[in-house]
């Protein structure tokens, strides 16, 4: 089960061998900086990521939602080792994966264990290959596929994938985008993955096309064994694949829970305004008002003091100008057992939130 444990409580994370997760992640940050002047110098920072914590339990995926800029893609990045952490732990089964960094040959193999699948699949293909070529040479290079085994394989991952036999010698402009996806997802697999971050994988594909790839994803994830860092905009197709929702605003994580919890009982009012987003049919339900956001998301360079949140939020109160609040459990579950539904909101946790959000 993918579960998480609160911002500022990592450190009692005391785990035996059954309960390691897969992927373990503490109050991990990205900051890049940003240049300016006419020598040029750093003048400040962007905070894409900015003190994230959670793991996920093999088997299962951990579902990451938030609009647009909010550190979502940065944060799988760094999981798949594409991007070095400004500071925070990444672990693998247990392994801290900054102290492996020395060791090249174990670095290497654990490397092919966590893959992505990117948004656009096109501009992960290289347009010069034949998609034979671009799945066959990390097989070889990585010794899981000889050179006589290599085709057999491929085909094999093609028809999990559910690409034709006859398209191997094919090169990537000569797919559909639901093609393209396929072979995205036939490459991540190629090196026999544990974990995939799928880095909103269906955004920029057709609502029809869409409903197929995460069908796929949920099937190979049932099929292997995989376990899943799903990564979305909107809550929809999040809920559908994930078992547990972290919610990003703003570098941060400011809600927690299983997928059926966050999106029946949502307590962020952010998190509450990115399901009044979700389409609903032609329904009653449809004519309630909505409560749309206002604005835009803020500035990573220069967050808002205090909860991130505020400037857009209609219940923000003086408090939340002022402290940043940590990730709590609302429901005394234990994180590490799962289940725990958790919250960055003062007023929620003050416990006036009910009546204000409800
Ligand atoms: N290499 C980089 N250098 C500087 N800033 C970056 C870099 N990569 C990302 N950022 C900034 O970090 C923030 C988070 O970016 P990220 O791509 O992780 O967002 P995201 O949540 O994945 O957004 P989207 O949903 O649009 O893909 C953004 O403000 C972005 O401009
Ligand atoms: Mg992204």
């Amino acid at each position: 089960m993918a579960e998480l444990y609160g911002q500022a409580g990592m450190g009692e994370a005391m785990l035996d061998e059954n309960t390691i997760p897969l992927i373990q992640v503490e109050n991990l940050k990205k900051y890049y900086p940003v240049r300016g002047g006419i020598i040029t110098h750093t003048t400040g920072y962007v905070k894409a990521v900015d003190g994230v914590s959670f793991s996920v339990m093999r088997g299962q995926t951990l579902g990451l939602v938030g609009e647009s800029g909010c550190g979502k893609s940065t944060v799988g990045r760094q999981l798949v080792g594409l991007e070095e952490p400004t500071e925070g732990r990444i672990y693998y089964n247990g392994c801290d994966l900054a102290a492996l960094q020395k060791n090249k040959k174990e670095m290497q193999r654990i490397r092919t264990k966590l893959q992505m699948v990117f948004q656009d699949p096109y501009s992960s293909l290289n347009p010069r290959k034949h998609i034979f070529e671009i799945l066959a040479q990390p097989m070889l290079y990585h010794g899981i596929s000889g050179k006589d085994t290599a085709e057999k394989d491929i085909l094999k991952i093609f028809d999990m994938v559910g690409l034709p036999r006859t398209a191997l010698g094919r090169y990537p402009h000569e797919f559909s985008g639901g093609q393209r996806q396929r072979i995205g997802i036939a490459k991540a697999l190629s090196l026999n993955p544990e974990f995939i971050v799928c880095d909103e994988p269906v955004s920029a594909l057709d609502v029809s096309i869409q409903a197929q790839i995460l069908n796929l994803l949920k099937d190979l994830q049932k099929e292997l064994g995989l376990t899943l860092l799903f990564v979305g905009h909107g809550l929809g197709a999040v809920n559908y694949v994930s078992d547990c929702i972290a919610v990003m605003y703003l570098g941060k994580i400011v809600e927690y829970g299983k997928a059926k919890e966050i999106f029946n009982n949502p307590v962020h009012p952010y998190t509450k305004a990115l399901l009044e987003a979700v389409p609903v049919p032609d329904t009653q339900e449809k004519k309630k008002e909505r409560r749309l956001l206002q604005g835009e998301i803020g500035s990573s360079t220069n967050p808002p003091e205090g909860c991130r949140f505020h400037t857009r939020c209609p219940y923000a109160q003086e408090k939340c100008r002022q402290e940043v609040p940590a990730l709590t459990s609302l429901n005394c579950v234990d994180a590490k057992k799962g289940g725990a539904h958790m919250v960055a909101c003062p007023v929620v946790l003050s416990g006036v939130g009910e009546a204000v959000h409800g």
